[in-house]
């Protein structure tokens, strides 16, 4: 698997290589990418120097996966020039969040609502991936109304430059850059990120937005105070959720202690809660302080930490490209497969007229043209995927297509589709080709409800 870090230098980027060593993620070729700044520097992974290159070279790379934390204008401009090479980008930055083709996840509530072709998706705030932990198995036993969140979030989710500002005025000393407008040493700022005329922060309306796309609901009613404390450890979050139905604490917290990700703290008579020191470097989501809000019906006060580089980030992107992966969703690129660079410069350069449909083409050609004696599963298995890409893009541009171009595009895919069928059967001799016949059976049925809807 050929795997790209972009922002591999920075918060996330480091915790990310981190976890990817921990949690044994197969890598084969790993492609450390940041600014022009740091491009030669070396960054360690597995025990091995590697060089740092620009994004220009990593795409070149075609990179099976890249994992992106490097700010939302490099995502913007990037990430798509990434998934047009048929590399699949997971996104840290809030460029895509808000996207209606680009999926939020967070594998504990919505993992489901991924597809096969979906090339690029988003990581949601650290903020927002904590509250949805906690939340989401509660919303599904009593119905959330409302929500009332205040927010005490370290200065590790401003990135490297909060972490120096905090530590020169540690030291007495002035910082050389500022990430906020005031000293964050013995501090609290009520400001996460930039004010709205509205007099909401960015943060504050990221919680309201990005909670209610994960959890599929635009009526939950949501309001959030976001402030920025000087700590290291993780994010805390002070939460008061109305519930349409009546609850009692005792089943909440089974709830909870059932629930996927999360670990329930909540003995207050041994001053046992969570708290950004214990969830340090932990991949789990911490609840604690569960009661009865006494002055409101159906209505409970809880208190949620996570460490926001490793669960509201890292681990998050991480666990999504696990998913991918046991899917066999992601897709061997095509020098993998053994195109030469030049052929797919000229194929590239052949396209000139409706560049979709002459790529859909290719690929049936290509599918064509595997010997009919040896039959390359990954081959098939990286054509199918593009076959997939390409249906997404056509999907998103639908409104433009002519009926011919519709009624060829349909053709195309039915025929990519049935001869792919017919070479996977012939393969299917091992274990592991049966694993990978069942993924593709089950996205050839994706693909074709999805013409469905289309023509
Ligand atoms: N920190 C968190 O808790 C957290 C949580 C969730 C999401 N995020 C998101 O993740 C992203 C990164 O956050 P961070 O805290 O890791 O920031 P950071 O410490 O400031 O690191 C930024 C990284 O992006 C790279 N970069 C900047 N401009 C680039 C460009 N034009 N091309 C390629 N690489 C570029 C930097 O490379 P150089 O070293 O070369 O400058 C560095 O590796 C942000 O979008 C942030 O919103 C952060």
């Amino acid at each position: 698997m050929r795997v790209a870090i972009v922002g591999v230098t920075g918060m996330v980027g480091q915790v990310m290589c981190k976890i990817l060593e921990e949690r044994k993620f197969p890598i084969t070729t790993f492609i450390p990418v940041a600014s022009e700044r740091s491009v030669g520097k070396q960054v360690e992974f597995n025990g091995q120097q590697h060089t740092v290159v620009s994004i220009e070279d990593a795409i070149q790379a075609k990179p099976d996966i890249a994992l992106f934390s490097a700010g939302g204008s490099t995502s913007k401009e990037a990430a798509p020039k990434f998934a047009a090479v048929g590399t699949i980008v997971i996104d840290n930055s809030s460029a895509f969040r808000m996207d209606k083709n680009v999926p939020l996840i967070v594998p504990e509530v919505n993992i489901q609502t991924l597809k096969p072709s979906n090339k690029i998706i988003a990581n949601p705030n650290c903020s927002t991936i904590q509250l949805v932990v906690a939340l989401a198995p509660l919303h599904q036993a009593y119905q959330i109304d409302r929500l009332v969140i205040s927010t005490y979030q370290s200065m590790t989710g401003t990135g490297v430059k909060a972490v120096k500002q905090y530590q020169a005025e540690q030291e007495g000393k002035q910082p050389e850059q500022k990430a906020y407008p005031h000293p964050i040493f013995e501090n609290c700022l009520p400001h996460c990120d930039v004010f709205f005329e509205n007099g909401y922060t960015r943060e504050e309306l990221k919680l309201v937005n990005e909670t209610r796309k994960i959890m599929n609901n635009q009526d939950l009613r949501i309001t959030a105070t976001a402030v920025r404390v000087p700590v290291l450890g993780g994010h805390s979050e002070s939460i008061n959720v109305s519930f349409h139905n009546d609850f009692v604490i005792e089943d909440v917290r089974k709830i909870l202690e059932n629930a996927k990700g999360l670990i329930v703290l909540d003995n207050p008579s041994e001053n046992a809660y969570p708290m950004p020191q214990l969830a340090h470097h932990r991949d789990e989501v911490f609840v604690g302080r569960l009661r009865r809000d006494l002055s409101a019906a159906n209505t409970l006060n809880m208190w949620v930490v996570a460490d926001n580089l490793r669960k509201g980030a890292a681990t998050n992107a991480v666990q999504i490209a696990e998913y991918l992966l046991e899917k066999g969703w992601i897709g061997t690129s095509s020098t993998e497969m053994g195109m030469d660079q030049t052929d797919q410069v000229l194929i590239e350069e052949e396209i000139t007229t409706d560049p979709l449909i002459e790529q859909l083409h290719i690929i049936y050609g290509e599918i064509e043209n595997v010997p009919t004696h040896y039959v390359d599963i990954p081959l098939l298995e990286g054509l199918a995927n593009n076959a997939v890409y390409l249906l997404s893009k056509i999907l998103q541009e639908k409104e433009d297509l002519t009926r011919e171009q519709s009624k060829n595009i349909n053709n195309v895919l039915v025929d990519i589709l049935d001869t792919l069928s017919r070479e996977m059967e012939r393969a299917t001799s091992t274990l592991e080709e049966h694993t990978r016949l069942g993924w593709f059976v089950k996205a050839r049925k994706q693909i074709l409800d999805d013409i469905g809807t289309v023509f």
